[in-house]
């Protein structure tokens, strides 16, 4: 569900039509709703109400201070991955005791800031991690709060590039592996066993793949407390997919999901943590473009518009299928052209869309492509000197640009000739 509708026989967000963002924003620019994201927070918090849940924003998947202001108002806490993503989350005013920090990377300064900053919880991915947070944490006087990511060696049936828990990738450690590390983590100086952390991948459409490894963490669970641990947090992490092709795909409902975590972990007892960005980010945002030109091809007619891959790289890094829409509303029995929708970037990766009908667009017409809230903006780059895409945040009938788009000098200012160049 979300908030982008016609009305009038334009594209609104909300009850804004589009038309009046782009006229004053230029083009190409994200939009988000705040009503869909809060509604997406709201819908799957309450699948968990009445159970010990701190559900914490994935912030990776759009990190804009205004996104996660929206959620921490509403409760959310934050999963980060950086210290920059933690100085976001703590500057959009979430409190530190409802911040995990997930990633297989962290480095000593990113530890001791977030010690500093008395976050909820470290998810370790590694026993150098552990030894490290240890060292760092008992030279601060400090004790960490520790999940173990464990790998479940699960197929989450994903595209290869967003999967996470076969024994293959890189995150967390091996289940099998994991009660020894406990053990070790045990006898560590500054660190406090807390729970068990599992995140298999992104975009899952279908619950099995959770549920096996929801179960297997299950009985890992009861292992550790038989060894003496105190396990009373479960970190379930993210990944539940959405729709992006409207009703022809309908990933499992949050309350199907709950359902299936309070059968397979509800009698541990624990709080249960959850770190959700695609599904609550994911449908609150368009990305919104303006054809270029119209080209006919030999074989096929191109429509070149002013976004490009550097903007949003879902379709040419994932074969993501996003939906396109044109702002105005196409007339009922209106011909369609099928085109190449692309970028005008020097790649023949850059491309939104191959072989999509829609009616005939002409240079000006303005293009929404959906389901761009999540790892559309975050993943933007600026190759081919393009600035980045501003963001605009609609409120009801309010707009404010949350991202300005950056003017040329700005960008060049950010390079630097070193003195022999400029004698
Ligand atoms: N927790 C951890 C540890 C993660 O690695 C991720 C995503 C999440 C939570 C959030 O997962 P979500 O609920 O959004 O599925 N750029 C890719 C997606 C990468 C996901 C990375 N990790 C894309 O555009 O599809």
């Amino acid at each position: 569900m979300h908030h982008f509708h016609y009305r009038d026989g334009t594209l609104h967000a909300e009850d804004v039509p589009l038309t009046n963002i782009a006229a004053e924003v230029g083009t190409p620019f994200y939009c988000y709703s705040t009503a869909t994201l809060e509604r997406h927070y709201r819908v799957f918090a309450e699948a968990f109400e009445g159970t010990d849940t701190l559900v914490c924003y994935s912030v990776k998947a759009n990190s804009n201070l205004a996104v996660i202001k929206t959620l921490g108002d509403l409760g959310s806490g934050a999963d980060i991955v950086s210290e920059g993503e933690l100085r976001r989350a703590l500057a959009a005013g979430i409190p530190p005791e409802r911040i995990v920090f997930s990633g297989v990377g962290k480095q000593a300064p990113e530890l001791a800031f977030a010690l500093e900053t008395g976050i909820h919880q470290f998810n370790v991915e590694s026993e150098p991690e552990l030894e490290l947070l240890s060292q760092i944490a008992s030279g601060m006087g400090k004790e960490a709060a520790i999940a173990l990511r464990v790998n479940p060696d699960v197929d989450a049936k994903t595209h290869e590039k967003i999967t996470t828990g076969k024994a293959e990738n890189k995150f967390g450690i091996s289940w099998l592996q994991a009660p020894r590390v406990y053990a070790r983590a045990a006898e560590l100086p500054g660190i406090k066993v807390a729970g068990v952390d599992v995140h298999i991948g992104s975009q899952l459409t279908d619950l099995a793949p959770f549920e096996e490894a929801f179960t297997r963490v299950a009985s890992m669970v009861e292992e550790l407390r038989a060894a003496g641990h105190d396990i009373t947090r479960l970190d379930l992490g993210g990944g539940l997919g959405i729709p992006y092709r409207g009703t022809n795909d309908v990933p499992p409902p949050p309350a199907d999901y709950a359902a299936m975590v309070k059968r397979t972990v509800g009698h541990l007892d624990c709080q249960l943590m959850f770190e959700p960005g695609r599904m609550i980010a994911g449908n609150a945002g368009i990305l919104v473009v303006n054809v270029i030109f119209e080209k006919h091809g030999e074989d096929r007619s191109f429509l070149i518009i002013d976004g490009a891959m550097n903007d949003l790289i879902r379709p040419t890094l994932y074969d993501a299928y996003h939906d396109i829409q044109p702002v105005t509303e196409t007339a009922p029995g209106e011909p369609r052209i099928t085109y190449d929708i692309v970028g005008p970037i020097c790649e023949t990766g850059d491309f939104f869309a191959k072989g999509r009908a829609l009616s005939a667009q002409k240079p000006g017409d303005l293009l929404a492509v959906l389901s761009a809230g999540a790892y559309g903006a975050v993943q933007a780059s600026t190759y081919n000197t393009r600035p980045l895409v501003p963001e605009v945040m609609v409120n009801g009938s309010q707009f404010t640009v949350i991202r300005p788009r950056p003017s040329y000098d700005a960008m060049l200012e950010q390079d630097r000739l070193p003195d022999w160049l400029t004698k």
